[in-house]
């Protein structure tokens, strides 16, 4: 039965609504997948007051603070070569879950707890708190890896 003009016209009124409510989802969602992580965004401020000329963090830098080696600790001394593995405790020997995201979706999701642990981490290895700028190139690195 060929259709009649008037469900015709029913019919491509519901998918222009259909295609501008799918429109309208994408143009919601899209940002949402590649927006940077909040608690990466929240250091940016605070990394602009350190230092006027910031503009941006930097995954290379991050990989370079990840391996460097403080007096006797480097980051990855606890969390391994790789953010991807899993690590160990370099005195407790505690076990410690990967720190990307790609492998464990609850890290940097909590930005006092991220903080908390960078404060402590930062004391063990480089004995003083990180700047933000170092902040943020460690989780500009550790959110890159895939
Ligand atoms: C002596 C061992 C050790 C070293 C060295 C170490 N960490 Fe950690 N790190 C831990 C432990 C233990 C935790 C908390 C347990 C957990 O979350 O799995 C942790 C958790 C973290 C977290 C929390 C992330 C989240 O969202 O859960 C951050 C950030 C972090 N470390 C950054 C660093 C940085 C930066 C360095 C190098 C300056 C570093 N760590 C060096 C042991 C270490």
């Amino acid at each position: 039965m060929p259709l009649a003009p008037h469900t015709l016209g029913i019919f491509m009124r519901l998918t222009s609504k259909t295609g501008l409510t799918v429109l309208a989802v994408l143009a919601v969602a899209l940002p949402l997948c590649v927006a940077a992580n909040p608690v990466l965004e929240g250091y940016r401020a605070p990394a602009k007051a350190e230092n006027a000329a910031f503009k941006d963090f930097s995954a290379a830098a991050g990989q370079k603070f990840y391996n460097a080696k403080g007096a006797t600790l480097s980051c990855a001394s606890c969390h391994t070569d790789s953010p991807l593995a899993a690590g160990k405790h370099a005195s407790t020997s505690k076990d410690i879950p990967p720190l990307a995201p790609s492998a464990n979706p609850k890290r940097f999701t909590d930005a006092a707890n991220v903080e908390r642990w960078f404060k402590r981490n930062c004391n063990d290895v480089l004995k003083r708190v990180c700047t933000a700028q170092e902040k943020g190139d460690f989780m500009a690195y550790v959110l890159s890896v895939k």
